[in-house]
């Protein structure tokens, strides 16, 4: 895994429509590119109102020209992120980090499987056409709504052909988990980039086919869950506070303003390094990581601060050794 070497100054160059909701946005960096490789994301400076963020973003395609490409969807229920990338017109100044990698392609294997869900596509895109070069042995499964949700879909044809298989929503296309995994050689790995849903249920089908955890591998955009995002009050007896989290911010950003003392890396819900005890909710936990297992969400001893929020009412938590 590479990690985020440097901050750098970085010009945004122009800017694509993909689909009604996805923009591509070409961004020449300062001083020296350094070549992202398949899976990679770069950190972008964002202003959420007063606020300065970070949002890291999927590199789209090889780059071999020396511009970082993202592609970026505009979501209603944004943190903020989405709405300030899309008000960028070319010229405008960004700050963006080096890239790094939390969902590394191994070359090598005998098979791969890429599944991606609507804007998961852009890591699956990019691993794809890397297979594509090496000459590997690959299928691409993207699933989105409908035809007009498709980005990258036509390009990609072009360039793995009869490898990529779509499946629409709106013709009623369903992506058999199993028996795309069953055919996939042994020894073969699978690659899924998608919302919450889609990843749970790729989990739960590579589990079923016992084969090894670590030949799949995964991405989340970790903002999809199963409710709509509302703001909600923690309470936290044993620091005695008690503290609102509203929809444009997640549980871990408001705990951290509050002045929680807060462990995170992926800040994704993968690591499961920001996670807390519930003590009890009035409301549903709606848990939006894919670190903890099926069974250890239905137990909702804990979640994910950085993704997971609560809908219909409050959360009470315990920060353990976590200190104000
Ligand atoms: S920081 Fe990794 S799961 Fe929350």
């Amino acid at each position: 895994m590479s990690k985020q070497v440097e901050w750098r100054k970085a010009i945004l160059r122009s800017v694509r429509d993909l689909t009604p909701d996805i923009r591509l946005f070409e961004i020449v960096p300062e001083g020296e590119f350094v070549a992202p490789t398949p899976g990679s994301h770069i950190n972008v400076g964002v202003q959420i109102g007063e606020r300065a963020d970070v949002r890291s973003y999927s590199v789209v395609g090889p780059c071999a020209d020396g511009l970082y490409r993202i592609a970026v969807k505009r979501l209603p229920d944004s943190r903020g992120g989405s709405l300030y990338m899309w008000s960028l017109a070319p010229g405008a100044q960004l700050s963006i980090s080096t890239p790094g990698n939390h969902f590394d392609l191994s070359l090598g294997r005998p098979e791969y499987l890429l599944l991606a869900g609507g804007i998961g596509i852009t890591p699956i895109y990019t691993m794809a056409l890397a297979l594509a070069h090496a000459g590997a042995n690959f299928r691409v499964l993207y699933a989105c709504r409908g035809r007009q949700d498709m980005a990258l879909a036509d390009d990609m044809r072009a360039q793995v052909g009869d490898r990529l298989q779509m499946f629409l929503d709106e013709e009623g296309a369903r992506v058999d988990l199993d028996a795309e995994i069953a055919r996939l050689v042994p020894g073969g790995e699978f690659y899924v980039c998608g919302p919450i849903g889609m990843l749970e249920a790729a989990k739960r089908a590579w589990q079923r086919s016992g084969r090894p955890v670590d030949q799949l591998r995964f991405e989340t955009f970790g903002n999809s869950g199963r409710f709509a995002t509302e703001a909600f009050k923690v309470k936290i007896p044993r620091l005695g506070m008690e503290l609102e989290v509203p929809p444009n911010k997640t549980m871990l950003e408001a705990l951290e303003a509050a002045g929680v003392s807060m462990i995170s890396d992926c800040r994704r819900g993968e690591c499961g390094l920001c996670a807390l005890y519930i003590i009890e909710t009035t409301g549903t936990v709606d848990h939006r990581d894919v670190f903890f297992s099926d069974e250890e969400k239905t137990e909702n001893r804990k979640l994910c601060t950085c993704v997971s929020r609560v809908a219909g009412g409050d959360i009470t938590i315990d920060t353990a050794d976590r200190a104000a």
